[in-house]
Protein backbone atom coordinates (compact mmCIF):
# COMPACT_ATOMS: atom_id res chain seq x y z
CA UNK A 1 0.00 0.00 0.00
CA UNK A 2 1.62 3.16 -1.03
CA UNK A 3 -1.16 4.93 1.68
CA UNK A 4 0.43 5.01 4.59
CA UNK A 5 -1.72 7.12 6.07
CA UNK A 6 -4.45 5.09 7.43
CA UNK A 7 -1.46 3.45 9.74
CA UNK A 8 -1.29 6.67 11.85
CA UNK A 9 -3.54 7.85 14.16
CA UNK A 10 -3.58 12.23 15.00
CA UNK A 11 -3.74 12.42 18.90
CA UNK A 12 -7.68 13.66 19.37
CA UNK A 13 -7.21 15.31 22.43
CA UNK A 14 -6.83 18.86 21.94
CA UNK A 15 -3.60 21.51 23.17
CA UNK A 16 -3.30 21.96 26.82
CA UNK A 17 -5.39 23.58 28.58
CA UNK A 18 -3.85 27.08 29.26
CA UNK A 19 -1.36 27.48 26.14
CA UNK A 20 -1.37 30.70 24.69
CA UNK A 21 -3.49 30.95 21.54
CA UNK A 22 -1.92 30.67 18.26
CA UNK A 23 0.76 28.45 19.72
CA UNK A 24 2.79 25.91 17.16
CA UNK A 25 0.85 22.38 17.42
CA UNK A 26 3.71 20.55 15.44
CA UNK A 27 6.99 21.65 16.48
CA UNK A 28 10.18 20.27 15.10
CA UNK A 29 13.68 20.28 16.37
CA UNK A 30 17.26 19.82 14.80
CA UNK A 31 19.03 18.72 18.39
CA UNK A 32 22.16 20.10 17.37
CA UNK A 33 25.57 21.50 19.40
CA UNK A 34 26.44 17.82 21.75
CA UNK A 35 29.92 18.36 19.94
CA UNK A 36 30.41 21.86 21.07
CA UNK A 37 28.93 21.41 24.05
CA UNK A 38 31.42 18.54 25.48
CA UNK A 39 34.36 20.41 23.83
CA UNK A 40 33.91 23.51 25.79
CA UNK A 41 33.98 21.35 28.55
CA UNK A 42 36.98 19.44 28.26
CA UNK A 43 34.93 16.34 28.08
CA UNK A 44 34.52 13.59 25.10
CA UNK A 45 31.97 14.35 22.68
CA UNK A 46 30.05 10.46 24.00
CA UNK A 47 29.56 13.10 26.84
CA UNK A 48 27.34 15.72 24.95
CA UNK A 49 25.22 13.11 23.21
CA UNK A 50 24.36 11.98 26.50
CA UNK A 51 23.53 15.51 27.79
CA UNK A 52 21.54 16.13 24.97
CA UNK A 53 19.40 13.11 25.82
CA UNK A 54 18.72 14.61 28.88
CA UNK A 55 17.34 17.78 27.18
CA UNK A 56 15.29 15.57 24.92
CA UNK A 57 13.61 14.23 27.99
CA UNK A 58 13.36 18.02 29.72
CA UNK A 59 11.52 18.80 26.34
CA UNK A 60 9.14 15.70 25.97
CA UNK A 61 8.08 16.46 29.18
CA UNK A 62 8.04 20.62 28.91
CA UNK A 63 6.06 20.27 25.43
CA UNK A 64 2.55 19.86 26.07
CA UNK A 65 2.30 22.10 28.76
CA UNK A 66 3.27 24.84 26.15
CA UNK A 67 0.56 23.55 23.72
CA UNK A 68 2.41 21.15 21.50
CA UNK A 69 1.09 18.24 20.36
CA UNK A 70 2.96 16.86 17.96
CA UNK A 71 6.84 16.67 18.18
CA UNK A 72 9.54 15.40 15.82
CA UNK A 73 13.03 15.50 16.97
CA UNK A 74 16.45 14.38 14.84
CA UNK A 75 18.59 12.17 16.41
CA UNK A 76 20.62 10.74 13.56
CA UNK A 77 20.94 12.18 9.72
CA UNK A 78 21.57 9.70 6.90
CA UNK A 79 24.77 11.89 6.56
CA UNK A 80 26.14 11.09 10.29
CA UNK A 81 27.24 7.95 9.09
CA UNK A 82 30.32 9.39 8.27
CA UNK A 83 31.50 10.33 11.84
CA UNK A 84 34.26 8.33 13.71
CA UNK A 85 32.95 4.69 13.62
CA UNK A 86 33.19 4.86 17.57
CA UNK A 87 30.95 8.07 17.43
CA UNK A 88 28.47 6.75 15.22
CA UNK A 89 28.17 3.68 17.97
CA UNK A 90 27.51 6.07 20.61
CA UNK A 91 24.85 7.87 18.22
CA UNK A 92 23.55 4.25 17.93
CA UNK A 93 23.71 3.75 21.47
CA UNK A 94 21.07 6.72 22.52
CA UNK A 95 17.97 5.27 21.72
CA UNK A 96 18.31 2.39 23.90
CA UNK A 97 19.49 5.22 26.60
CA UNK A 98 16.51 7.02 26.14
CA UNK A 99 14.18 4.26 25.78
CA UNK A 100 15.39 2.55 29.15
CA UNK A 101 14.70 5.08 31.55
CA UNK A 102 11.65 6.56 30.12
CA UNK A 103 9.73 4.24 27.56
CA UNK A 104 7.59 3.25 30.41
CA UNK A 105 6.71 7.02 31.30
CA UNK A 106 5.99 7.91 28.12
CA UNK A 107 3.42 4.67 27.62
CA UNK A 108 1.93 5.64 30.99
CA UNK A 109 1.87 9.27 30.57
CA UNK A 110 -0.60 8.74 26.69
CA UNK A 111 2.73 9.85 24.40
CA UNK A 112 2.42 8.01 21.39
CA UNK A 113 6.21 7.23 19.82
CA UNK A 114 6.97 6.79 16.11
CA UNK A 115 10.66 6.66 14.82
CA UNK A 116 11.23 8.22 10.88
CA UNK A 117 14.16 7.24 9.09
CA UNK A 118 15.20 3.90 7.38
CA UNK A 119 15.37 0.91 9.17
CA UNK A 120 17.89 -1.01 7.01
CA UNK A 121 21.56 -0.38 8.06
CA UNK A 122 20.60 -0.46 11.81
CA UNK A 123 21.15 -3.34 13.81
CA UNK A 124 18.58 -5.83 14.99
CA UNK A 125 18.49 -4.68 18.30
CA UNK A 126 18.56 -0.92 17.38
CA UNK A 127 15.18 -1.83 15.51
CA UNK A 128 13.54 -4.64 17.60
CA UNK A 129 13.43 -1.53 20.30
CA UNK A 130 12.16 1.26 18.02
CA UNK A 131 9.26 -0.81 17.07
CA UNK A 132 8.71 -2.08 20.49
CA UNK A 133 8.57 1.79 21.23
CA UNK A 134 5.82 2.05 18.61
CA UNK A 135 4.05 -0.90 19.68
CA UNK A 136 3.68 -0.39 23.29
CA UNK A 137 2.49 3.32 22.61
CA UNK A 138 0.21 2.62 19.73
CA UNK A 139 -2.73 3.09 21.64
CA UNK A 140 -1.87 6.50 23.22
CA UNK A 141 -3.24 9.67 21.76
CA UNK A 142 -2.41 12.35 24.17
CA UNK A 143 1.07 13.80 22.82
CA UNK A 144 2.98 12.36 19.68
CA UNK A 145 6.66 12.15 19.20
CA UNK A 146 8.75 11.30 16.22
CA UNK A 147 11.95 10.49 16.41
CA UNK A 148 14.11 10.96 13.28
CA UNK A 149 16.74 8.23 13.22
CA UNK A 150 18.87 7.40 10.05
CA UNK A 151 16.40 9.63 8.64
CA UNK A 152 16.91 11.98 5.85
CA UNK A 153 14.53 14.51 4.11
CA UNK A 154 15.72 13.27 0.52
CA UNK A 155 16.04 9.50 1.36
CA UNK A 156 12.34 9.84 2.48
CA UNK A 157 10.98 11.72 -0.36
CA UNK A 158 13.44 9.22 -2.38
CA UNK A 159 11.81 6.04 -0.77
CA UNK A 160 7.99 7.37 -0.87
CA UNK A 161 8.66 8.28 -4.86
CA UNK A 162 10.01 4.25 -5.39
CA UNK A 163 6.39 3.20 -3.10
CA UNK A 164 4.16 5.18 -5.60
CA UNK A 165 6.35 4.17 -8.57
CA UNK A 166 5.80 0.46 -7.46
CA UNK A 167 1.99 1.38 -7.03
CA UNK A 168 1.96 2.07 -10.72
CA UNK A 169 3.97 -0.82 -12.17
CA UNK A 170 1.82 -2.94 -10.40
CA UNK A 171 -1.23 -1.24 -11.91
CA UNK A 172 -3.15 -0.27 -8.50
CA UNK A 173 -2.62 3.45 -9.11
CA UNK A 174 -2.95 5.87 -11.94
CA UNK A 175 0.16 8.49 -12.23
CA UNK A 176 -2.40 11.05 -12.52
CA UNK A 177 -3.56 10.21 -9.36
CA UNK A 178 -0.69 11.49 -7.57
CA UNK A 179 -0.38 14.53 -6.27
CA UNK A 180 0.99 16.53 -3.19
CA UNK A 181 -1.98 14.79 -0.63
CA UNK A 182 -1.20 11.51 -2.06
CA UNK A 183 2.73 12.31 -1.69
CA UNK A 184 2.76 13.60 1.16
CA UNK A 185 0.56 10.47 2.82
CA UNK A 186 3.60 8.32 1.54
CA UNK A 187 6.41 10.09 3.26
CA UNK A 188 7.14 8.25 6.96
CA UNK A 189 6.03 11.61 8.41
CA UNK A 190 1.86 10.34 6.94
CA UNK A 191 -0.91 10.90 9.21
CA UNK A 192 0.68 13.65 11.40
CA UNK A 193 0.13 17.80 10.11
CA UNK A 194 3.89 19.45 8.94
CA UNK A 195 5.53 21.31 11.38
CA UNK A 196 4.43 24.48 12.28
CA UNK A 197 7.67 25.41 13.56
CA UNK A 198 11.04 24.19 13.02
CA UNK A 199 13.51 25.16 15.94
CA UNK A 200 17.41 24.63 15.05
CA UNK A 201 19.55 25.66 18.19
CA UNK A 202 23.56 25.72 18.03
CA UNK A 203 23.91 28.77 16.07
CA UNK A 204 23.65 26.56 12.91
CA UNK A 205 21.45 28.13 10.55
CA UNK A 206 20.59 25.28 8.12
CA UNK A 207 18.13 22.25 7.49
CA UNK A 208 20.57 19.96 7.51
CA UNK A 209 18.41 17.54 5.54
CA UNK A 210 15.34 17.59 8.21
CA UNK A 211 11.26 17.61 6.30
CA UNK A 212 12.53 18.88 3.35
CA UNK A 213 9.34 18.29 1.81
CA UNK A 214 7.12 18.86 5.46
CA UNK A 215 8.73 22.39 6.01
CA UNK A 216 7.13 24.21 2.84
CA UNK A 217 5.45 26.70 5.43
CA UNK A 218 7.17 26.21 8.66
CA UNK A 219 8.75 29.09 10.46
CA UNK A 220 11.98 28.68 11.36
CA UNK A 221 13.42 29.85 14.66
CA UNK A 222 17.42 29.52 15.00
CA UNK A 223 18.78 29.96 18.44
CA UNK A 224 22.17 30.33 19.85
CA UNK A 225 22.23 27.53 22.72
CA UNK A 226 23.46 24.68 22.67
CA UNK A 227 21.21 20.93 22.68
CA UNK A 228 22.29 20.34 25.62
CA UNK A 229 21.55 23.53 27.51
CA UNK A 230 18.54 23.56 26.05
CA UNK A 231 15.70 23.73 28.73
CA UNK A 232 11.25 24.33 28.73
CA UNK A 233 12.52 28.26 28.73
CA UNK A 234 14.67 28.05 25.72
CA UNK A 235 11.57 26.79 23.82
CA UNK A 236 8.92 29.16 25.57
CA UNK A 237 11.22 31.71 23.49
CA UNK A 238 10.81 29.98 19.93
CA UNK A 239 7.39 29.83 20.37
CA UNK A 240 7.47 33.67 21.34
CA UNK A 241 9.03 34.05 18.30
CA UNK A 242 7.01 32.25 16.57
CA UNK A 243 3.65 33.83 17.77
CA UNK A 244 4.85 37.26 16.47
CA UNK A 245 5.45 35.60 12.92
CA UNK A 246 2.88 36.66 10.30
CA UNK A 247 1.81 33.33 8.52
CA UNK A 248 0.34 33.81 5.37
CA UNK A 249 1.08 30.22 3.17
CA UNK A 250 1.40 32.01 0.15
CA UNK A 251 -2.15 34.29 0.85
CA UNK A 252 -2.56 37.80 1.60
CA UNK A 253 -3.11 39.29 5.08
CA UNK A 254 -6.56 40.33 5.71
CA UNK A 255 -6.21 43.75 5.62
CA UNK A 256 -4.60 43.51 2.13
CA UNK A 257 -7.31 41.69 0.63
CA UNK A 258 -9.83 44.96 1.90
CA UNK A 259 -7.77 47.75 0.69
CA UNK A 260 -7.51 45.81 -2.81
CA UNK A 261 -10.88 44.65 -3.18
C1 LIG B 1 24.04 16.78 17.47
O1 LIG B 1 25.22 17.28 17.95
C2 LIG B 1 23.99 15.27 17.45
C3 LIG B 1 23.89 14.70 16.09
C4 LIG B 1 24.05 15.34 14.97
C5 LIG B 1 23.58 13.30 15.96
P1 LIG B 1 26.56 17.34 17.08
O2 LIG B 1 27.33 16.10 17.31
O3 LIG B 1 26.25 17.67 15.66
O4 LIG B 1 27.31 18.55 17.78
P2 LIG B 1 28.24 19.65 17.11
O5 LIG B 1 27.50 20.24 15.94
O6 LIG B 1 29.50 18.96 16.70
O7 LIG B 1 28.46 20.63 18.21
MG1 LIG C 1 26.21 19.38 14.57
Amino acid sequence: MADRSKTSTEPAAPGAEGAPAGAPLHVAIVMDGNGRWAHKRGLPRTLGHRAGVEALRRIVEAAPGLGIRWLTVFGFSTENWSRPAAEVAELMALPKRYFKADLKRLEREGVRVRALGRRDGLSQDLVALLEEAEHRTAGNDRFFLQIAFNYGGQADIADAARRLAQEVAAGRLEPSAIDERVFSQTLSTAGLPPPDLIIRPSGEQRLSNFLLWEAAYAELVFQDVLWPDYDSGCLSEAIRTFRARDRRFGGVVSDDVLVAG
